[in-house]
C-alpha cells in the first residue's frame, strides 16, 4: 500500500547548463505504521529522475536534533544551493531501484534454526525438505546459523523503499519466501524463545513488511512451526510459538500447523520416536494441497 504522494514543495532552478526542477514529497504512511511520514527530495534535469533523497520519520531516534520533516526541508534547501554551484553533478539519469532481489525462487522454503548440523531440527527439516520433493516441489533449506545474517539495526530505512539496506545474506532469504508456498521453520527452544540467528532472520522480516505495504508484494505461503524441546510439557513452546506466529503474520503468512516435540533431554533423538517421521511428512503434503488448521503435540 503506497500511500498518497503531494509534493509539498517545487522549485525550479536555472543554471547555465539548463533547467532544474527540485520537489519535495510528503507521503502519510500511516496505514503502515502510526503517524509514519515518508518524504521525499527528488530533481529533475532534462526529464529525467538525476538524484533523490528518502526518509521517512520512522528512522529518526527520540531527541534527535532535528525532526524528519526539518531535515527533509534542509535537505531540500541545501541541494537548491548545490544546484546553482555545480549543476553539472546532477545530470546523470539515476539507475531505477534495485527492488528485485538476488537469490532463487522455491516451492518450500525452510528456516532451519538449529546451529547443530546434524541435530534434530535438522532431521525435522530434512524430512520436510525429503517429502516436498516427493511432491514433486522444489524445497530450500536456508541453515540460518550458518549464514552471514546480521541483526536488525532497527533503522527503518527499508520503508523508504521496500529495500534493506543492510548487505548479507537475507536478502536470498527474502526472495525466497515473498516466491513460496510453504514456509517451514524447524528450530530448537533456546532459553524459552528461538535461537539467535532465526531471531535474527525473524527481525530482520521487517523488510518483508516494508515491501508488503509499500510496494504491494503479495506473500502467499502457508506456515508450520517445528519445534523441538528438551524439557517436557508445552511451556517451553510457548515463546517460540508466539515469536514465530507474530514473525509470520507480520509479513503476510497464515501460521496453520505446528508441531511441538518436548522431552528431548531424555529422548535425545527425534529419529527415534515412533510416528513422528510420518506424523511431520503427513503436515507437509497435507500443507501443500489444501489449507487446514491442526495442532499436533507429540507428548
Ligand atoms: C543454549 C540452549 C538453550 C536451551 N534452552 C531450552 C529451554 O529454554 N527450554 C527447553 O525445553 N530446552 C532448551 N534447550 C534444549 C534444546 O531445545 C534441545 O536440546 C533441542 O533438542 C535441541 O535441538 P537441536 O537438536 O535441533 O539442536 C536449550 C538448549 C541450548 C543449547
Amino acid at each position: 500500500m503506497e500511500g498518497s504522494s503531494k509534493p509539498a514543495e517545487s522549485r525550479t532552478v536555472e543554471t547555465p547548463i539548463g533547467t532544474f526542477v527540485i520537489d519535495l514529497l510528503t507521503e502519510d504512511l500511516g496505514g503502515v505504521y502510526p503517524g509514519m511520514r515518508r518524504y521525499t527530495v527528488e530533481i529533475h534535469y532534462a526529464g529525467q529522475s538525476v538524484y533523490h533523497y528518502v526518509i521517512n520519520s520512522y528512522e529518526q531516534p527520540p531527541h534527535t536534533l532535528f525532526s524528519t520533516d526539518e531535515v527533509a526541508n534542509i535537505v531540500f534547501g541545501r541541494l537548491i544551493y548545490d544546484i546553482k554551484a555545480r549543476p553539472e553533478h546532477y545530470t546523470k539519469a539515476l539507475p531505477p531501484v534495485r527492488r528485485a532481489l538476488p537469490g532463487a525462487a522455491y516451492d518450500v522454503v525452510i528456516l532451519q534454526g538449529s546451529p547443530r548440523q546434524f541435530g534434530n531440527s535438522a532431521t525435522l527439516a530434512g524430512w520436510c525438505a525429503d517429502e516436498a520433493s516427493r511432491q514433486r516441489r522444489s524445497v530450500h533449506i536456508f541453515p540460518v546459523h550458518e549464514m552471514d545474517i546480521r541483526p536488525c539495526s532497527g533503522c527503518y530505512a527499508c520503508y523508504n523503499q521496500g529495500v534493506c539496506p543492510v548487505e548479507d545474506d537475507m536478502p536470498a532469504i527474502i526472495k525466497a519466501i515473498e516466491e513460496a508456498s510453504l514456509l517451514i521453520i524447524a528450530t530448537p527452544v533456546y532459553t524459552n524463545t528461538v535461537p539467535a540467528a532465526l531471531k535474527a532472520v525473524i527481525d530482520r522480516g521487517q523488510a518483508l513488511h516494508a515491501r508488503r505495504t509499500l510496494l504491494s508484494t503479495p506473500i502467499a505461503a502457508k506456515g508450520l512451526l517445528i519445534a523441538v524441546a528438551g524439557r517436557p510439557g508445552p511451556e517451553p513452546f510457548e515463546c517460540v510459538r508466539s515469536v514465530t506466529g507474530a514473525f509470520m503474520r507480520n509479513i503476510g503468512i497464515h501460521p496453520a500447523e505446528e508441531i511441538t516435540v518436548d522431552r528431548m533431554d531424555t529422548r535425545q533423538d527425534v529419529r527415534a520416536i515412533e510416528g513422528l517421521e510420518d506424523r511431520v511428512r503427513a503436515a507437509v503434503a497435507s500443507l501443500l494441497k489444501v489449507s487446514g488448521e491442526t495442532k499436533a503435540h507429540i507428548g
